[in-house]
């Protein structure tokens, strides 16, 4: 059992983190030609299906983090910092980004519709920050769980 909630808690870690950067790339490289109505509409897609993948694979690790806690009989023992770190400060991560980022891809997505271009380029620029923020904190728990401090 360990073995196979270990391999989802890597696999939604590794959609969580590669679907954070390759949006961010994605929607940086459109932020120049978002006047044109055709990158507009891709970055809707774009966002969606972001949406889409990112916060269930967050939910997964989440989920199996805490499987993986009780399967491992740690509910009540002590345990390492960094486990700690993960178990409570990653949990945190994950909630306060899974409502943050939804709520910025809501709102940018509503002014892509409307089409004001002021309004879209503060947008993007809030939505991206969001992601960038997002990353650094998840690898920051990567690397605490890493050198396992
Ligand atoms: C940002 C969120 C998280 C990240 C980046 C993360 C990352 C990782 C990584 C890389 C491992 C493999 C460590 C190894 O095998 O040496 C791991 C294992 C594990 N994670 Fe997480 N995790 C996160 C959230 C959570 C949460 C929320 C929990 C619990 C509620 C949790 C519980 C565990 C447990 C119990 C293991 C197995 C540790 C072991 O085998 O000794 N994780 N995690």
């Amino acid at each position: 059992m360990y073995g196979l909630l270990l391999f989802f808690h890597l696999t939604g870690l590794s959609i969580w983190l590669g679907s954070l950067v390759a949006v961010i790339v994605m929607l940086t490289m459109m932020k120049k030609h978002i006047a044109s109505p055709e990158i507009g509409q891709l970055a809707q897609k774009t966002v969606k299906i972001f949406n889409f993948l990112t916060h269930p694979s967050s939910f997964v690790v989440l989920i199996s983090g805490v499987l993986l806690i009780v399967d491992m009989g740690l509910i009540r023992s002590a345990k390492p910092f960094w486990m700690h770190y993960m178990e409570e400060v990653g949990g945190m991560f994950i909630l306060l980004f899974i409502v943050l980022l939804s709520i910025l891809g809501k709102k940018l997505v509503v002014k892509l519709t409307a089409g004001d271009q002021l309004d879209i380029r503060s947008g993007m620029a809030r939505y991206l920050s969001g992601m960038m923020v997002s990353v650094v904190c998840v690898l920051s728990v990567v690397f605490i769980v890493a050198v396992k401090l």
